[in-house]
């Protein structure tokens, strides 16, 4: 046998074997034995590169290359579902069926709660895998599904179309979103809100070796494709089936209005005992002759509709309202409340999120409240039942004063939540400041607890950030419950994060509105800590996903004194305020002066700009005489335009950009600094970070404090 054929048969046993597992829960080889053939091929395909194939099931681990996602025009729109929540409106949507057509067919389907993926598949293979975007256009992530074990990216069987597309829900089974949460609390890290914004996030993670251990699923719902042969939806989804998709074994036909009642009604219930989140059920037209009458909106089709569950409710009693102090100093009420069960867990909290919250819904202290889980791990307060208030209760005066240190609050315009101004005084805001610092994904100075650091700090040893690099190990190891060992690990640890790259340092800093993803793209843009802190509000606000609010933090930020002397003892400390110096990787744009303006299809401005360096060329920030190239994209200022016009500066487009440099990108998306547009969503601060061309002023403050520590 030749290698070639060692190869193929080797991949074909293992897809046999990964969708007995993983579609069929059904194995019939060892464990060991899977992973003996895997490493054979891995083996096989490392010695004989010339055989690469992206669809092999090696590459479901992904990998550790940055993942740009692309935007790619969907073939035909991903409409989404009209719904409603009353079964009599879709009672009047089932007679509206009946006059049109003759006879319907109904399938009633299950509605996964997670994110809506378009899989394309030619000759058999997996193409290409596009979210939905805004219908029109969506990200491409094939990289990243490609990890998701369910999804074949070859296919079993026979018969199916040469070139065709499959649309389905990529979701996150409770065991994962479980494990990923029990993970980020012992790390001390924000929890994700529910499995559907985890499951969407991790599908724009930049690195597949990332999403391949996150244990996402994928179900798939609607195929189509130009001359499918099917005559009906259940029968496209069977061949489906036969492919090796995984299609929902809760598909069902029904005939009528009750049919389709005893479905839902059957499901309300049942579906508390399946393993991953559903938010309503799905009624379609069975037959594609019937549904061509019936049309499409330009946003729905009229021959479906999603009937939605409604949220779990429970009535309990407030008890009483507290509040906590965060690192920022956002004051957070919570409703402690008689214990009660909701949705399988235990009740006893629920966030009020601020003073408007409970003004609006004049919520007091003794009331029996409606708590409601609906789809988050933090339940909220939805209603208070009026008819069971006390005759005497009085409405709740949310507090002034600091409950931790008894400063005033303050309000700031426009903000919700009101703030303890003593940053420097009030032990929950320092002690979260120096947690925040610790942090994985900031210093990672780990095996430094979050008990260590208030045991630092009530011994007087740390009360600052930059009081963690005078530690010695002496003073840590005669400390209740740290022995040398304890204390020689957490100096080892301290010294190593001197190592960790300007981006993460900017995040650990605590800037107000300075999450991850902004830390990035601040430090790609000013590249040091010094220009960032010389930078005034104009300047910031150029640097991507920078907007007035954020740029106001930093300068508030660096103004302060209580901060200068931070950052200068962290600068002796020698932590690094510098981003690392691109490398050089070639010299075809020596002497040109590059002016970039506009957004652009595949790269951020910040990684346009990182490809010039590293191809030995330069930014200016303005046209000029002196600019060889204005790089132009979309939206750019007829201003901008005229001038490189008048000046005969050459104006050239990204794709004549990449052309120039010879298509090698590698230095745009492999350096950690340099973030990808197209993340849109950021996991791990929960926050939508809007795309290239708007401004995002609503990265997360500081975590709210509920979160992790209470629920
Ligand atoms: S059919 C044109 N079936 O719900 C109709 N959608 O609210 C395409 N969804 O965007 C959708 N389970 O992401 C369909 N069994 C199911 C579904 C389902 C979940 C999602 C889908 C869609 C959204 C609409």
């Amino acid at each position: 046998m030749t290698v070639e054929q060692q190869i193929h048969n080797l991949r074909e046993q293992l897809d046999k074997y990964n969708y007995q597992y993983y579609v069929e829960n059904n194995p019939t080889i060892s464990d060991f034995e899977f992973d003996r053939l895997m490493r054979e091929l891995q083996d096989l395909e490392a010695e004989h590169p010339e055989f690469h194939d992206p669809n092999s099931p090696t590459m479901r681990v992904g990998s550790d290359v940055s993942n740009g996602f692309r935007s790619v025009e969907h073939s035909f729109p991903m409409l989404s579902l009209s719904n409603t929540y009353s079964l009599d409106e879709l009672g009047e949507w089932i007679e509206r069926i009946e006059r049109e057509v003759e006879n319907p067919e109904f399938v009633c389907e299950l509605k996964f709660d997670g994110t809506a993926i378009s899989l394309t598949y030619e000759h058999g293979r997996l193409l290409r895998a596009v979210t939905r975007g805004d219908g029109t256009r969506g990200d491409d992530v094939t990289e990243n599904v490609r990890t998701i074990r369910t999804i074949p990216l070859v296919l079993k069987g026979q018969g199916y179309p040469d070139f065709f597309e499959i649309r389905g829900e990529i979701f996150m089974p409770y065991s994962s979103f479980d494990r990923l949460n029990a993970e980020r609390e012992a790390a001390g890290e924000q929890l994700l809100a529910n499995p559907r914004n985890a499951a969407a996030g991790t599908l724009k993670q930049l690195q597949s070796q990332v999403v391949a251990k996150r244990g996402l699923d994928c179900t798939l719902y609607q195929l189509s494709g130009e001359n499918l042969s099917y005559t009906s939806h259940i029968e496209s989804l069977n061949s489906a089936r036969q492919w090796g998709f995984k299609i929902s074994e809760h598909v069902t036909i029904c005939k009528n209005r009750n049919e389709i009642e005893e479905y839902i009604k059957h499901w309300d219930t049942e579906r508390k005992s399946l393993p991953y989140a559903t938010d309503g059920v799905v009624i379609k037209v069975n037959r594609f002759s019937d549904r061509k009458i019936l049309g499409s909106t330009a946003k729905a089709p009229k021959w479906a509709v999603a009937y939605k569950f409604k949220a779990e409710q429970a009535l309990t009693r407030l008890l009483k309202v507290t509040y906590q102090v965060g690192r920022t100093g956002a004051i957070t009420p919570v409703a402690n409340l008689e214990p009660v069960l909701l949705a399988g867990t235990t009740v006893k909290r629920a966030t009020l999120h601020n003073a408007d919250q409970i003004a609006a819904l004049d919520i007091r202290e003794g009331d029996m409240v409606y708590v409601e889980k609906g789809g988050e791990i933090i339940p909220k307060i939805t209603e208070v039942e009026l008819s069971e208030r006390a005759a005497d209760s009085k409405p709740l005066e949310y507090i002034t004063h600091c409950p931790e240190c008894g400063t005033e609050l303050v309000r700031y315009e426009g903000e919700a939540k009101h703030y303890c101004p003593n940053q420097s005084g009030c032990r929950p805001q320092i002690l979260g400041r120096i947690v925040h610092f610790i942090r994985r994904k900031a210093m990672n100075i780990e095996t430094l607890g979050e008990e260590t650091v208030e045991l630092l700090f009530d011994n007087g040893l740390v009360k600052c950030i930059a009081d963690l690099y005078d530690l010695r190990e002496e003073q840590l190891s005669v400390l209740p419950r740290l022995g040398e060992k304890s204390a020689a690990n957490i100096i080892q640890n301290i010294e190593a994060s001197k190592q960790i790259p300007f981006h993460r340092v900017l995040f650990a800093l605590g800037i107000r509105f300075v999450g991850e993803t902004t830390a990035k793209y601040l430090a790609a843009h000013f590249q040091s800590l010094d220009a960032i802190i010389s930078a005034d509000r104009e300047s910031l606000i150029e640097a991507e996903e920078v907007g007035g609010k954020i740029a106001d933090a930093i300068i508030e930020y660096f103004a302060d004194e209580k901060n200068q002397i931070i950052i200068n003892r962290l600068r002796e400390a020698g932590i690094k305020f510098e981003a690392e110096r691109k490398q050089i990787q070639s010299q075809v744009l020596a002497g040109l002066n590059f002016v970039i303006s506009g957004s652009f299809d595949n790269h951020s401005r910040d990684e346009l700009k990182a490809l010039i360096e590293a191809h030995g060329g330069k930014n200016l920030a303005a046209v000029s005489a002196n600019t060889s190239y204005l790089l132009a994209g979309h939206k750019i200022g007829p201003a901008k335009l005229q001038k490189a016009t008048k000046l005969g500066v050459q104006i050239i487009s990204e794709e004549d950009f990449i052309e120039m440099i010879g298509n090698d990108v590698t230095n745009a998306d492999s350096t950690e600094n340099a973030p990808n547009t197209a993340v849109k969503f950021d996991v791990e601060d929960k926050t939508p970070v809007n795309s290239s061309n708007t401004k995002s002023e609503n990265e997360p403050a500081a975590q709210t404090p509920i979160q992790g520590s209470l629920f």
